[in-house]
């Protein structure tokens, strides 16, 4: 082989093994770079995962609380009973923290020696906002709890919330079927009484959502007498009952006595299971019951709905109103409470309440039950 050729070859063969040396720094390098961004991509993906799970999931040092919130926005969610203006409240969403249970102590915390700690349900209603109020006034601790519900205007509802907060009784915001927030409450505060005033009032919304009745009146109703069933210590319990359970009774007038198992309405039908489920619990587990049957109850701060608001505002536009006569043509007459007697009513019977007798759940005793 000539010389020429021979330093030819060997040059082609270096070229190649050249060429293969920077064909292998390539594909590591590519390597290296894939890799690279393979890590980069894993790593953004796992702080997405931990920043989703740190908004989905409460801090785990006050788990309980937000469990209750948890479940006190779920069954809000799942009954679909009410509005969304009170399932999306901003002040239902801070419960369960440590400056809410501060605030809830604080509202219930008696400024009198011996003075009564009172959960009112319905304080944002008519006749709660004035008891609240009268209470708080007289030095009582005093927690309000109400849903906010827009069965009327929630404005006046929230109207009532604000007086009530210038006296620093504070509202919490739930409806009474989500145990979880109202088990809470007993926690946090060993009520001495319950004055329950929370229902779906009203006769003719009935035909309009009947299922509003069973909800508050009946439900409701069982679901807060577990809770205090189970509370130590149990609370005495005064409760607003209706007129409207006498019904077709025509006696007069009325009396304790008379017979009640003829209602003219759903409302009174409801109102009427309360009082043999108020029985119940007084039977089997000693709470201290007191049913209160409230006649028409008027004055300022009053509910919208009732048959005052309607004249008034008929006579004001100068139009007539209507009066209603009975089957047999007879003229009718209605009995009208003022709202001072009512608070008086109901703080008479929270003041002369004798203690319930169960604890941890069971009846030691014969508890009081009365019904005016
Ligand atoms: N006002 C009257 O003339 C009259 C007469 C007889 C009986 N009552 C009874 O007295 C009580 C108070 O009546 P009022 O006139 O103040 O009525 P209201 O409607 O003004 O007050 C009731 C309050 O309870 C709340 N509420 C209703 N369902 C609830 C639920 N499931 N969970 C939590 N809160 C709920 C409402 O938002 C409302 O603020 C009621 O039980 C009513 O049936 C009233």
């Amino acid at each position: 082989m000539p010389m020429s050729a021979t330093a030819d070859t060997s040059k082609t063969v270096k070229l190649e093994r050249y060429n293969s040396y920077l064909r292998k720094i390539h594909s590591t390098k590519v390597l290296n770079a894939s890799s690279k961004v393979l890590f980069r991509a894993t790593l953004l993906v796992a702080l997405v995962l931990v920043l989703l799970f740190a908004i989905n999931y409460p801090p785990l040092s006050d788990s309980r609380a937000a469990a209750a919130h948890h479940l006190h926005r779920r069954s809000f969610l799942s009954t679909g009973l009410f509005s969304s203006s009170s399932s999306s409240s901003s002040s239902s969403s801070s419960i369960g923290g440590a400056a809410w249970e501060k605030r809830v102590r604080q509202s219930s915390t008696a400024k009198r020696p011996r003075g009564l700690s009172v959960l009112v349900t319905g304080a944002a209603g008519f006749v709660g906002s004035h008891c609240s109020l009268y209470l708080r006034k007289r030095g009582d601790g005093v927690l309000g709890f109400d849903n906010f519900n827009d069965y009327y205007d929630p404005a006046l509802k929230r109207a009532r919330q604000a007086l009530l907060e210038k006296q620093q009784v504070f509202i919490v915001e739930g409806d009474l079927n989500d145990g979880p927030l109202l088990r809470k409450l007993f926690d946090v505060v060993p009520f001495t009484h319950v004055l329950h005033l929370a229902a779906q009032a009203g006769v003719r919304y009935a035909m309009k959502n009947p299922q509003s009745y069973i909800a508050s009146n009946i439900a409701g109703f069982v679901n807060l007498l577990e809770v205090a069933k189970a509370a130590n210590p149990q609370p005495a319990i005064v409760w607003a009952s209706s007129s409207s359970v006498y019904g077709l009774n025509t006696e007069n007038p009325f009396s304790e006595e008379h017979r009640t198992d003829q209602p003219a309405s759903l409302y009174a039908a409801t109102k009427k299971a309360g009082e043999e489920i108020a029985h119940t619990y007084n039977h089997i587990y000693g709470l201290s019951l007191t049913g209160l049957r409230f006649f028409t109850v008027y004055g300022p701060w009053g509910r919208p709905d009732m048959a005052y608001f309607f004249f008034t505002k008929d006579i004001l536009h100068g139009k007539s109103i209507d009066i209603y006569r009975t089957q047999d043509n007879q003229e009718v007459a209605r009995d009208f409470t003022y709202i001072d007697d009512i608070v008086k009513g109901c703080v008479g019977a929270l003041d002369t309440a004798e203690k319930s007798t169960g604890s941890g759940g069971k009846k030691r005793g014969q508890a009081q039950l009365r019904g005016f």
